[in-house]
């Protein structure tokens, strides 16, 4: 099947629920991988994929990415606010321009935090670790309710044990990889999610899925 933008648009759109939605947008290989041989996803699913990658973000009021993926993937601005989640606050200097956010802990470093906010808005919440409930709840406050998470897997597995994963959009690309690539989420903390078919669409050669959690 073909699919032009305004079908694209139409699969992913966002809930009307009132309330922070995080949604979540990997690719991933036949065998699970969640980058290719280059370190790198973006590759992988293709132009159908590239072209979900972007109606997602087009869908979205703010893009939550790991710092680590906006290092790899040579993240830059875009039409919709991203919001960098970093301990050490070593963002990409593209990212240090106005209308951009980084999410951080309370106790990161205090003159990186201060440096960044001349530029930048910076939501610092949480010790240790950051407060994800306070930091969508901020988001939140902002008028910004569509969240669109693009990893990485490290992010992901945060937001997947913290149970804050609403919907999961997964591209299945039709590459094997073995190898050591982690897979689209990962952390110390093993947990089982229930999660429903929204929709799972053939579309040239990859299958776009989209999962979501099966809430009580
Ligand atoms: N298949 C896909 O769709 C897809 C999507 C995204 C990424 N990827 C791939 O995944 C790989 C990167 O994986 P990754 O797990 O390292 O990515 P990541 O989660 O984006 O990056 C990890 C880094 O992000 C920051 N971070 C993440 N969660 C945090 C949290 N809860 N609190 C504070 N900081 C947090 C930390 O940055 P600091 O070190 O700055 O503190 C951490 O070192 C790349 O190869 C990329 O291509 C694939």
């Amino acid at each position: 099947m073909s699919l032009d933008d305004a079908e694209i648009e139409r699969l992913y759109a966002y809930p009307d629920t009132g309330r922070p939605w995080v949604r979540t947008n990997f690719v991933a290989t036949l065998d699970g991988a969640a980058h290719a041989e280059d370190g790198r996803s973006g590759s992988l699913g293709g132009d159908v994929d590239t072209r979900v990658f972007h109606v997602l973000r087009s869908l979205a009021d703010v893009i939550v990415v790991g710092a680590g993926t906006a290092r790899i993937e040579g993240y830059g601005p875009g039409d919709v606010p991203i919001a960098v989640v970093s301990r050490r606050l070593d963002i990409p200097e593209r990212l240090v321009v106005p209308g951009q956010l980084v999410i951080t802990t309370a106790d990161a470093p205090a003159d990186r935090i201060e440096h960044l906010r001349e530029t930048v808005d910076v939501i610092a919440l949480g010790r240790g670790r950051v407060d994800w409930v306070a930091v969508l709840a901020e988001l939140a406050d902002r008028g910004w309710h569509r969240v669109l998470c693009e990893g990485g897997p490290t992010l992901h597995g945060e937001l997947v044990a913290l149970d804050l994963v609403d919907e999961v959009c997964l591209t299945i690309a039709p590459v094997l990889a073995a190898g050591d690539a982690p897979r689209i989420a990962h952390g110390a903390q093993s947990v089982d999610r229930a999660m429903r078919l929204g929709h799972c669409v053939a579309a040239e050669d990859v299958l776009l899925t989209r999962w979501v959690r099966e809430r009580a």
